[in-house]
């Protein structure tokens, strides 16, 4: 299939491009290079032996996007665009609703005005808020959300659902994303958070990489087996290979489907540094801080509908993770330029 990627030059849009590209599908990235950088294009070649199509167009960019639909014939779409930083989005409201609702409602009408009825949206976890019991199951619905970023989450499946119930025609595969991390197992494409990293993982891999001084291990008075944050960590290639999957489904079936994407495993914020140390080889140093406001103790997903629906499970574990991390972020000191 030929398939727009919005996005395809972040984390888990690069990589899966390269997964797109080894499933025999044709990707065109579109992203505005806000939290991406044009290398990721020739990393890509290297990776892939492809030169991907590329637009530099912002999803606000209407006329922009018309073009690019214009100038292709898209078989589906698969939307990644949008800001993600949760307390940016408390800070900035307007800013997250603008970009990750206007901006996926312009995607929406191009993909209608052009008659493309299949898209894949990176949805998240966060939209069960802290309301049930993990392992999270998507029967339970949605719940509180508790700050903008995943609200705009919450309304985006909102909004693909109605879509769909108003268009027979139409696919939309609602993927609710656990804690993706890792890096390709090549070192070329990876994550690259601008400034300190506000997650776990690039957090760690600047302390293993001598960047940050320390982990601030936020709570170790969770009721957890060790007290800190129990999440449901997932390898970025896993993910990938999850849209892959998504794509097969959408083709035969129309409608919206919300599928947890996650390993169904937890592992605490202490057993991932440990499981980190091992991958760098030397001790990673932290600190016991308070809990981080708006933190939940426990998440993670059943994954028995990927499973069942998509033929999807996870391959990689959490030591692949950590070495992958590792890989890119040694690396890449300064990200990809
Ligand atoms: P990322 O920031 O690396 O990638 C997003 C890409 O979208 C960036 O390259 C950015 O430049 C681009 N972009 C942003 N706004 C745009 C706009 N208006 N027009 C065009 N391009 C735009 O993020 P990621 O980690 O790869 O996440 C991809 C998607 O998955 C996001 O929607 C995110 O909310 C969602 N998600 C991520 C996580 C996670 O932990 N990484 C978890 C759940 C869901
Ligand atoms: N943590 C620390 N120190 C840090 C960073 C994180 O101890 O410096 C802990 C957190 O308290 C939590 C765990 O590590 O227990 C994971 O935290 P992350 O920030 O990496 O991930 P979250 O689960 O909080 O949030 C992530 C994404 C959200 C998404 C959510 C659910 O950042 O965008 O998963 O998908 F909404």
């Amino acid at each position: 299939m030929k398939v727009l990627v919005t996005g395809g030059t972040g984390f888990i849009g690069s990589h899966t491009v390269v997964e797109l590209l080894q499933a025999g599908h044709e990707p065109v990235i579109l992203d505005n290079l806000y939290n991406s950088s044009i290398g990721v294009l020739d990393r890509l070649e290297t990776i892939t032996g492809v030169r991907v199509p590329f637009y530099q167009v912002d999803l606000l960019d209407k006329e922009g996007l018309k073009k690019v639909f214009d100038e292709n014939d898209f078989d589906a779409v698969i939307h990644f665009a949008g800001y993600k930083a949760v307390g940016e989005s408390v800070a900035k409201p307007l800013v997250y609703y603008e970009n990750n609702i206007t901006g996926s409602l312009n995607l929406y009408r191009a993909m209608k005005e052009h008659g493309v009825s299949r898209i894949v949206f990176s949805s998240s976890a966060t939209v069960y808020g802290g309301d049930f019991e993990s392992p999270l199951k998507e029967e339970f619905g949605t719940g509180t959300t508790t700050n903008p970023y995943g609200t705009t989450k919450l309304f985006n499946e909102r909004i693909l659902t109605d879509l769909a119930a108003a268009d027979q025609e139409l696919s939309a595969v609602l993927l609710r994303y656990f804690n993706p991390i890792g890096a390709h197992p090549s070192g070329l494409i990876g994550e690259m958070p601008n400034g300190i990293p506000n997650n776990l993982l690039p957090y760690i891999a600047k302390v293993a990489t001598g960047q940050l001084p320390y982990l601030s291990v936020f709570g170790d008075d969770y009721d957890t087996p060790d007290g800190t944050g129990v999440r449901d960590y997932i390898h970025v290639v896993d993910l990938a290979r999850a849209h892959v999957a998504a794509l097969s489904y959408a083709e035969g079936h129309t409608g919206a489907e919300v599928i947890n994407i996650g390993t169904g495993n937890g592992y605490s914020v202490l057993e991932i540094l440990h499981a980190y140390e091992k991958a760098c080889g030397h001790e990673i140093p932290y600190k016991i801080c308070p809990r981080r406001p708006g933190d939940i103790a426990v998440c993670y997903a059943d994954p028995s509908k990927a499973k069942e629906l998509l033929g999807f499970s996870t391959v990689y574990g959490v030591e692949e993770m950590c070495r992958d991390s590792y890989r890119f972020t040694k690396e890449n000191p300064e990200g990809i330029l």
